[in-house]
C-alpha cells in the first residue's frame, strides 16, 4: 500500500485530494489546526486515512510531525502542501501579512525541505505543492499572497531541478490552480471548478509525474495572457 502526507487536509484542495488519493488505495495522513475536520474526515474511512492536528506555522514542531509519520507509516511515496491562506489587504496591515508569509512561505519552506531529504534518505518520493496561477504576477489588493505563491513556485522548480540533476527518483510537482470553490475563494467568480473536479485533476497530474499543472487545464491560458501582458496595463485589472 502506499502512503501520502497531505499537509493541509482538514478542507478544501487538500481534503478533497486527500480523498481521492484514498479512493485510488493509498493510506493517507492528513493534518490542520481543526482536529474536529480531521476526526470527521477519519470517520468516513478509519483503515485509511490518519490524522494528525498541527500547525505549520510552528516551524519547530515540523521535524516532530515528519518523525511521527514515519513511525505511523514507514515509507512515505507522496507528500502534498495545501496549507495556505490568503488576506485581502490593501492598507498592507503587518497582521494581515505576517500569518500570511508564515504558512505560505516560512513553513512551505520547512516542508518542503524536509520531504525532499525524507526522499532523498528513502531513495525516492514525490512532493506536491498547490502555488496558485497568482504566483505568475503581482496583485495590489493581496501583495503577500501573490509574492508567497511566486516563491513557493520557485521553490518547487529548485527542488524539481536538484532531484532531476541528481538523477534521483525524486519527483516534484507544482499545482497552480486558477479559482476552486473553497472557503478560500471567498464567493462566486468567472471560471470556479468543483474542487472535486480539481482534486481529480490535480490526481492526474500527479500520476503523470508532471512539473507543473494548470488546475483547471483552461488556466494554461490565463497564465499565457500573465506572463506577457506589461504591468502597465495589468495595473487596471490586479
Ligand atoms: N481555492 C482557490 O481558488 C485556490 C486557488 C489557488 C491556490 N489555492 C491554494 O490551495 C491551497 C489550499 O487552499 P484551499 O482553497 O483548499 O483553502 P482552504 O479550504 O481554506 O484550505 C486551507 C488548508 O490550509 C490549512 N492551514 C491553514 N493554515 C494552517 C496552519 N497554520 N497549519 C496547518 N494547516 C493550515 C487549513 O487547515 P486548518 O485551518 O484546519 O489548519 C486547510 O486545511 C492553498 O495553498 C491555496 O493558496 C487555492
Amino acid at each position: 500500500m502506499k502512503h501520502a502526507l497531505v499537509i493541509g487536509g482538514s478542507s478544501g484542495i487538500g481534503k478533497a485530494l486527500a480523498a481521492r488519493l484514498v479512493a485510488a488505495g493509498f493510506r493517507v495522513v492528513i493534518t490542520g489546526r481543526r482536529e474536529t475536520l480531521l476526526l470527521e474526515i477519519q470517520a468516513t474511512c478509519p483503515e485509511q486515512y490518519l490524522i494528525k492536528s498541527h500547525d505549520v506555522t510552528d516551524l519547530s514542531s515540523c521535524e516532530s510531525l515528519f518523525q511521527w509519520v514515519k513511525e505511523q507509516v514507514n515509507t512515505l511515496d507522496l507528500v502534498v502542501y495545501s496549507s495556505g491562506i490568503a488576506t485581502f489587504n490593501n492598507l498592507l496591515d503587518w497582521e494581515k501579512e505576517q500569518p500570511t508569509l508564515q504558512t505560505n512561505v516560512m513553513a512551505a519552506a520547512k516542508i518542503y525541505g524536509l520531504a525532499y531529504q525524507l526522499f532523498e534518505a528513502q531513495g525516492y518520493g514525490h512532493l506536491v505543492g498547490i502555488s496558485s496561477i497568482a504566483s505568475i504576477r503581482g496583485n495590489r489588493y493581496v501583495a503577500a499572497y501573490n509574492a508567497s505563491k511566486a516563491f513557493q513556485a520557485s521553490y518547487l522548480e529548485s527542488l524539481w531541478m536538484k532531484g532531476k540533476r541528481a538523477k534521483a527518483a525524486i519527483d516534484v510537482t507544482d499545482i497552480q490552480p486558477g479559482f476552486v470553490d473553497t472557503a478560500m475563494a471567498l464567493g462566486p467568480t468567472f471560471w470556479m471548478a468543483d474542487v472535486s473536479k480539481a482534486a481529480a485533476q490535480i490526481y492526474r497530474a500527479i500520476k503523470r509525474k508532471k512539473r507543473k499543472a494548470y488546475i483547471t487545464r483552461r488556466w494554461a491560458l490565463i497564465a499565457l495572457v500573465l506572463k506577457i501582458v506589461p504591468a502597465s496595463l495589468l495595473k487596471r485589472y490586479l
